[in-house]
């Protein structure tokens, strides 16, 4: 791969495996120094290189992103890209949705990017460098079987339109990311019951994450507003959109 992030300090969270890991490494070959965070300690040194910070901690508390944005300024004095990856799931229905949770998986999944670009923003603009949320297609079509998440991916969705609106002006590029299905261990790390039979079924379809973190770097290099992978998500979210209750009748659970 080129070395089109040769020096750049780049913040990755959701380090320690899945796409964030991946990204990790392609962010290492392009020559950056990449900033790991995420709570697993151990599987984050393993990736990390030896110019690069890891930070670990619970992204659910303030102190951790604060922790994050001052020791990376401290070791590196700048920050040109911040990805805000780290986020997880929730099988529970609309109704059966425990409160509980679903304030727990809002601060991962939303205020933890929100409070994160605030913190990075005076540097993205000295930088004039990048801000990449990772929602997720279920950020554009709402999952019966995954509907707090769901809230959480379309919030983030459209705080980073409004991110962008805002910072274009400073030169930071902003971008979303809509995956579709990804092979990592994602279900796995997600509260409540097991996804229904015919979603489990669908990981045939999935993408890697490699292919995943491929489609983000691209991205990043050409500077777009959002990135959908894999490309089969587009038709979708544009009939979403077009025939709404066409597709949920499609999507109810039974
Ligand atoms: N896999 C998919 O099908 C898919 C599809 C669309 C979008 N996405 C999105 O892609 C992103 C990465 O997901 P993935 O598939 O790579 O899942 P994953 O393998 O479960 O990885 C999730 C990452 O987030 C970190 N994380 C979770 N909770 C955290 C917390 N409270 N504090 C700090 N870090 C936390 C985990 O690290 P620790 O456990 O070490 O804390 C891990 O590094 C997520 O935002 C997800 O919503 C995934």
């Amino acid at each position: 791969m080129s070395r089109s992030f040769s020096g750049k300090v780049v913040i990755v969270t959701g380090a320690s495996k899945g796409i964030g890991a991946r990204l990790v490494r392609k962010f290492q070959a392009g020559g950056a120094h990449v900033v790991l965070s995420a709570r697993d300690e151990e599987a984050m040194h393993a990736i990390a290189a030896p110019g690069d910070l890891v930070v670990a901690g619970d992204l659910a508390l303030d102190a951790t992103r604060e922790r994050i944005v001052e020791q990376a300024v401290a070791r590196f004095g700048c920050i040109d890209a911040l990805v805000n990856n780290a986020g997880r799931g929730a099988y529970f229905t609309a109704t059966q949705s425990p409160l509980d949770d679903s304030r727990a998986l809002f601060e991962v999944n939303f205020f933890a990017p929100l409070h994160l670009a605030g913190l990075a923003a005076p540097w993205l603009k000295d930088s004039k460098g990048s801000l990449v949320n990772v929602s997720s297609i279920a950020g554009q079509i709402s999952l019966p079987w995954l509907p707090v998440y769901s809230a959480s991916k379309f919030a983030l969705a459209a705080l980073t339109s409004a991110q962008s609106m805002e910072l274009r002006r400073n030169g930071v590029h902003v971008m979303a990311v809509f995956p579709g299905y990804v092979d990592t261990e994602f279900q796995a790390h997600a509260a409540g019951s097991s996804p229904p039979d015919n979603v489990v079924k669908g990981k045939k379809f999935a993408v890697s994450a490699e292919e995943c973190a491929v489609a983000i770097i691209r991205g990043m290099e050409r500077r777009q507003r959002m990135v959908v992978t894999p490309k089969i998500g587009w038709p979708l979210v544009i009939f979403s959109r077009l025939f709404p209750g066409f597709v949920e009748s499609r999507m109810e659970l039974r």
